[in-house]
């Protein structure tokens, strides 16, 4: 069995089109997979890096979605141009700062904050 040492979730959550909250699918999220698939197999990246279809992540408003762990990386409005800087980023240990998603929309508050009383 691979031990992959990344795994980037792309959100491909498909809702009608009618949806108020829309979904990643109508925002390209299929094509980004697959160019995702291509890119990693070009890098030599394919047993070291998986490329995973996702359900919603929640951040639908922010969509194509993509997040990478173990970095929990959060990248927003993601499209195929996107993808090779992400990846070089991911490879450096660096991150694609234009895309990142706010720490603050992803949870509603910030890292080390305590709770909410309601959460
Ligand atoms: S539909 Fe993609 S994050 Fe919700």
């Amino acid at each position: 069995m691979a031990r992959f040492e990344h795994h980037i979730f792309v959100c491909e959550n498909v809702r009608p089109p009618e949806h108020p909250r829309g979904c990643c699918s109508q925002k390209g999220s299929p094509a980004l997979r697959e160019k995702l698939k291509q890119l990693l197999k070009e890098r030599g990246l394919s047993g070291i890096v998986r490329a995973n279809a996702a359900g919603c992540l929640d951040q639908c408003a922010n969509g194509a979605t993509v997040v990478i762990y173990p970095e929990g990386v959060w990248y927003g409005r993601v499209t195929p141009a996107d993808l090779a800087e992400i990846l070089d980023a991911m490879e450096a240990g660096k991150v694609v700062e234009r895309l990142l998603i706010p720490e603050d929309k992803l949870t509603g508050r910030r890292r080390g904050e305590p709770p909410k009383a309601a959460d």
